[in-house]
């Protein structure tokens, strides 16, 4: 049994504990990273002589634009230490759904000290809420959100610590994990959960999927259960969101290595090891996170090596249809998927961005082969079409690197299988962890949360460079300028041409978070956009309104002491693409992450996740805390975005 407590340790330090990655050794790397940091330097003050603040400018408007009222609604609110949620004078909160309330009447009710039985896990509301969006369909509206993971120390007998003793406990974590869809409505007594809507369905770790795209059918795909390599049980670590023009929900598996074990010696292809290797798959016998390949054989790597290559895709799920079955889209790459933000070009050709949220990985891109037509048919539109990874220059330009055959030294089906190993091919550019990505949909723009990235231009005592999982040294560029970056930025870009598709662009940081009263000068007291008001740390979830407005989720360190002085809680802040300028709107409950953000129909109310609290939220004293989606509404109920 593991002494780990998993419910106390983030993906990105399980990373770091089982996974540590290599170090480049000797007077190279040094020399390499000062030279990186003198070519930073040259870009800051590119940034600095161009506006009056570095990165709230650069790509901005004109002063005129600068100059213009307010596009805020609200007046900022304080950073909070509590256990409860926070908005501005003239809004109120409810809670919508916490974990474990019930899809159908025949749901077991949750019980106050040990949670939802196995038997009927798979009838209610999942754990640990994350992306979601919001449909309208056959006038009714539609809720589809992910539950990341599990916490096993609040849903299991606590003599466990967290870890299943047995096959029934693993199928209830399976239960509470995947993807809810349930319809939603509003009445006088507010936003509840339509229970037994013919459209609630859960979607978790055991249901059926269909395999599209380069990688089905190949050799790697296949398993006992699925010799043909197109048909999969369940989607895994379902993170951030997305959603099609055409109203379908894309899903995006993140942490996905986690899930998978061994129960002995591992005997592997070179392939399949360096797989593991790259994207972190523990091949130590080892209980692990969640000790799944102790009781179901299917994520034993001894007995399956080829089931983690089915897990680390984007899925299309249509919610209008509750036996539709899920589609694994291998086109759109193989990696930790944080989100999915499609964008129509001006041809019709349909553009994904996506974040890979590990230390020193990549930001990509997908362009479909065919064009969206509305009303077309658009079951095939993502199936086929070009991946490209990012490479940011010094200049504030970049350039979309495309994956190809030729440029990689890989097929087709290995290049969406191994996306980050075809992306280190061609020297794309590591980032600070990309998480959500967010297309301005009053602007030719898009935004890439770099959440923070502990060990970049870190060393150790003998003077190695860490490096990424691939050993490329994780030394400063401009993007990502800071070492040992606890705080994080966004990134921004614009395409060349208005064109979304385009393979050219020009960037600059929307914002560095920092903290000025603890450095007042310096990088680490972030962009002049960042004051005493509004300090946050590792930028997350990010979601773009209808009136261009930015609102930012946090998932970052809450002890509000040190370099946290004055930040608070985790928090949903928004922010004016055009003056710069960012105000805290919502804090967090303590030890939550704020994450997942979307609209109603009618833009008065928004949706907002309240992921993994430590304080017992919503219920207080006594009770279990509970992730859990809650609405926000201006109490005159005007628009809300
Ligand atoms: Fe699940 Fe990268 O956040
Ligand atoms: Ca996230
Ligand atoms: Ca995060």
């Amino acid at each position: 049994m593991s002494h780990i407590n998993y419910d106390e340790l983030s993906f990105d330090d399980e990373d770091e504990l089982k996974f540590p990655r290599p170090t480049i050794q000797g007077f190279d790397a040094v020399v390499e990273s000062a030279i990186s940091r003198r070519g930073f330097l040259g870009g800051a003050l590119a940034f600095g002589s161009g506006a009056a603040v570095m990165g709230a400018g650069v790509l901005t408007g004109t002063a005129a634009e600068a100059q213009q009222t307010s596009r805020f609604a609200f007046e900022q609110i304080t950073p909070q230490t509590d256990g409860t949620v926070h908005v501005p004078n003239g809004y109120r909160w409810d809670v919508l759904a916490r974990w474990g309330d019930p899809l159908f009447s025949d749901a077991p009710a949750f019980d106050a000290a040990t949670g939802i039985p196995t038997e009927g896990s798979d009838r209610v509301f999942g754990e640990n809420t994350d992306g979601m969006e919001l449909f309208v369909i056959g006038g009714k509206e539609l809720l589809v959100v992910n539950s990341e993971y599990v916490n096993g120390g609040i849903n299991l007998p606590a003599e466990q610590n967290g870890q299943p003793a047995s096959a029934d406990d693993v199928t209830r974590l399976q239960n509470f994990q995947g993807v809810t869809v349930m319809e939603v409505t509003e009445g006088d007594e507010g936003w509840k959960v339509v229970v037994d809507s013919p459209y609630n369905r859960r979607i978790h770790h055991r249901t059926p999927m269909q395999i599209d795209g380069p990688a089905a059918g190949h050799d790697l795909m296949k398993t006992s259960a699925d010799p043909t390599g197109t048909t999969s049980l369940g989607t895994f670590n379902n993170c951030g969101s997305g959603r099609t023009p055409w109203g379908t929900y894309l899903t995006c598996e993140e942490n996905f290595n986690s899930y998978f074990g061994t129960t002995s010696e591992l005997t592997l292809e070179d392939a399949t090891a360096d797989g593991f290797a790259r994207y972190g798959v523990n091949t130590e016998i080892d209980p692990g996170r969640y000790n799944y390949h102790g009781f179901d054989a299917r994520f034993d790597l001894s007995k399956e090596p080829n089931e983690p290559h089915r897990a680390g895709y984007i899925v299309e799920i249509d919610p209008s249809d509750p036996t539709s079955t899920p589609i694994k889209r291998t086109a759109l790459g193989r990696f930790k998927h944080e989100n999915a933000a499609s964008v129509v070009a001006p041809d019709g050709r349909v553009v994904v961005y996506m974040g890979d949220d590990e230390r020193g990985e990549y930001m990509y891109k997908w362009v479909s082969r065919d064009v969206y037509t509305p009303g077309g048919d658009t079951s095939t539109l993502l199936s086929e079409g070009q991946l490209y990874v990012a490479k940011f220059n010094d200049d504030m330009t970049g350039t979309w690197i495309a994956l190809t055959p030729e440029d990689t030294g890989m097929s087709a089906a290995e290049i969406a299988i191994f996306t980050r190993i075809a992306a280190t091919q061609v020297s794309a550019t590591t980032m600070d962890r990309p998480e959500w990505i967010a297309v301005n949909p009053t602007a030719i723009e898009a935004y890439c949360c770099l959440t923070n990235n502990s060990r970049r231009g870190a060393t150790n005592d003998d003077g190695s460079v860490r490096t990424n999982a691939a050993g490329e040294p994780m030394v400063v560029n401009a993007p990502n300028p800071r070492e040992v970056n606890n705080y994080g930025q966004i990134v921004r870009w614009r395409p060349h041409h208005d064109d979304h598709a385009a393979s050219t662009f020009d960037w600059d940081l929307y914002v560095m978070a920092g903290n000025p009263t603890v450095y007042t000068e310096g990088l680490y007291a972030g962009t002049a956009n960042i004051n005493a008001g509004n300090l946050f740390n590792s930028p997350d979830g990010m979601q773009i309104d209808s009136t261009g407005m930015i609102w930012i989720q946090t998932d970052g360190n809450d002890d509000n002491e040190g370099d946290f002085l004055g930040m608070g809680n985790n928090q949903m802040l928004a922010g004016d693409p055009v003056t710069g300028e960012i105000r805290r709107f919502l804090t967090g409950p303590n030890g939550s992450e704020v994450t997942g953000l979307t609209w109603s129909a009618d833009r008065r109310t928004m949706f907002v996740g309240i992921q993994h609290p430590a304080a017992p939220f919503p219920d207080g004293e006594g009770a279990l805390p509970r992730s859990s989606i809650v609405t926000v509404k201006r109490v005159d109920n005007a628009l809300v975005g």
